[in-house]
This record gives C-alpha cells, sequence and structure tokens, in this order.
C-alpha cells in the first residue's frame, strides 16, 4: 500500500463532519486550478451524512455549477429504486441543494441491460474527456466488511479488468450484477478518500492495509491513486 494519511475521529458524524471540509477543500482547488471538478461518488449509507453536510453548507462555499458528479458504482435497478446510489445522493444532496447545481452525471441503470449500461457510461466518460486522460479531482469510497469498495467484490471478474473504466460486473454472493469503475479510473484520481465507520469494518480494514497483499481477496488493496490516499476512520476502528 502507497503513503496514505489517516484521519481519525470520535464518532461517524465527526467523520463526516472532516470529510466534508477534505472535500470542500479539493473542489475548490481543483475548481481553481482546472475551472472544473470531477468527483466519482460512493454509495452505501456511510456517506450519506456527507452528502447531506455538503448540501448545508453556506451558499458559494462550493460553486457547484462547476462541479461534475459521477458515480463510483451503481446497483442494476431503475433510478428511483430504494437501492439506487443516485436516489440516496438525489435525496441527501441534490434535492437540497438550492441554487447552484452540480452537472450530474448518472450511471444509466434501470431500462437496459446491466452491461451496456456500463459500455454506454464509459463511452460518456471518455467523451467527456475529449482524448484526454480522465482523471477525477476526487472519489469517495466505502469499505465492505469483506474489503470489497465500490463494486469491485472479492473473487469477481472486475478485478482482473484493466482496459476498460465501467464494467458491468456479476456478484455471486449477492445473487446480482452491480456496475463498477474498475480499478484503473479509480488509481488515476488525484484525491482519493475512503469513509469507513464501525467496528464490523475493522476486519477489513486489518487486511486492506495489512502486510499481506491479496487484492483479490481484499478489493479495496487495489485502490492506490497516482495522487493522495485519504482514510476517514471513525473511533470503533483500531489502526
Ligand atoms: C455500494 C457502495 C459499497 C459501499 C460499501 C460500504 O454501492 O454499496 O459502493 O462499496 O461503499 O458496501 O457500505 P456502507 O457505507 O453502507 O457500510
Amino acid at each position: 500500500m502507497k503513503s496514505f494519511h489517516t484521519v481519525q475521529r470520535s464518532t461517524a458524524e465527526e467523520v463526516a463532519l472532516a470529510a466534508r471540509d477534505w472535500f470542500v477543500e479539493h473542489a475548490n482547488q481543483a475548481i481553481v486550478q482546472r475551472g472544473r471538478c470531477l468527483v466519482a461518488l460512493s454509495g452505501g449509507s456511510t456517506p450519506k451524512r456527507l452528502y447531506e453536510l455538503l448540501a448545508e453548507l453556506d451558499e458559494g462555499t462550493i460553486d457547484w455549477s462547476k462541479v461534475h458528479l459521477f458515480w463510483g458504482d451503481e446497483r442494476d435497478v431503475p433510478l428511483d429504486h430504494i437501492d439506487s446510489n443516485y436516489r440516496m445522493v438525489r435525496q441527501a444532496l441534490l434535492d437540497r441543494l438550492k441554487n447552484s447545481k452540480p452537472i450530474v452525471h448518472r450511471i444509466p441503470t434501470g431500462d437496459q441491460p446491466p452491461d451496456r449500461a456500463a459500455r454506454e457510461y464509459e463511452l460518456r466518460m471518455r467523451e467527456f474527456a475529449r482524448g484526454a486522460p480522465f482523471h477525477f479531482d476526487i472519489v469517495l469510497l466505502g469499505l465492505g466488511d469483506d474489503a470489497h469498495t465500490a463494486s469491485l467484490f472479492p473473487e469477481t471478474l472486475a478485478l482482473t479488468i484493466t482496459d476498460r473504466w465501467v464494467v458491468a460486473n456479476q456478484v455471486e454472493k449477492l445473487s446480482t450484477t452491480r456496475l463498477t469503475l474498475t480499478a484503473p479510473i479509480l488509481n488515476a484520481a488525484l484525491n482519493v478518500a475512503f469513509l469507513v465507520c464501525g467496528s464490523s469494518k475493522q476486519w477489513a480494514i486489518d487486511k486492506v492495509r495489512g502486510k499481506t497483499d491479496h487484492p483479490t481477496l481484499y478489493p479495496a488493496q487495489l485502490i492506490q491513486p497516482v495522487g493522495e490516499l485519504w482514510w476517514f476512520l471513525d473511533a470503533s476502528i483500531k489502526v
């Protein structure tokens, strides 16, 4: 594991507050330096509070009109389905932003086969990049109890794919297909932050940050960005 920063706070709320301040700093840095900020959002439950806090920022703290929101992964469900990561972000952030709104690049699930949705999303990303390298300024990630991140689950095909940015990944243990960004595009990011709370993540943290290199079993080990890697942890996790 390359060098990384660890920010530990007492509670999940304080983790979300620290991550909010980190997000604001790096979003504004990107906007100043590159005129825009490209973000890959995490799904799951942990980042929801961060998204709510971002929605509550004073007007003008971030010029959202310069922020492009992508998703790091999505479930193969319609955008209004209770399991949709897009729906979670819409409720926690998008619907609550009053004035300037981000440019939203939703993974087009729900009305086409997952493989076609993945290919369409990747095409949109490549068109957006206009042939230039695609570097997310900010990637937010969670960590599953089994050391998965995004929808890069242990012993799944997506872990081995290096020539695609977005794939439909069959996850046998969940009996479902998930859409996920792959390690190469995530690792091209300039700033990556894991938000991890709860003692249930201890095993995964120990494996991912431990000495045994086994990304097939501990997929979050694949995340070694060209930029900076940050871990935001609550106090229930011992590191
Ligand atoms: C998802 C996420 C997934 C999540 C982890 C942790 O779509 O669910 O991308 O990787 O980040 O499973 O989830 P929690 O934050 O809910 O523990």
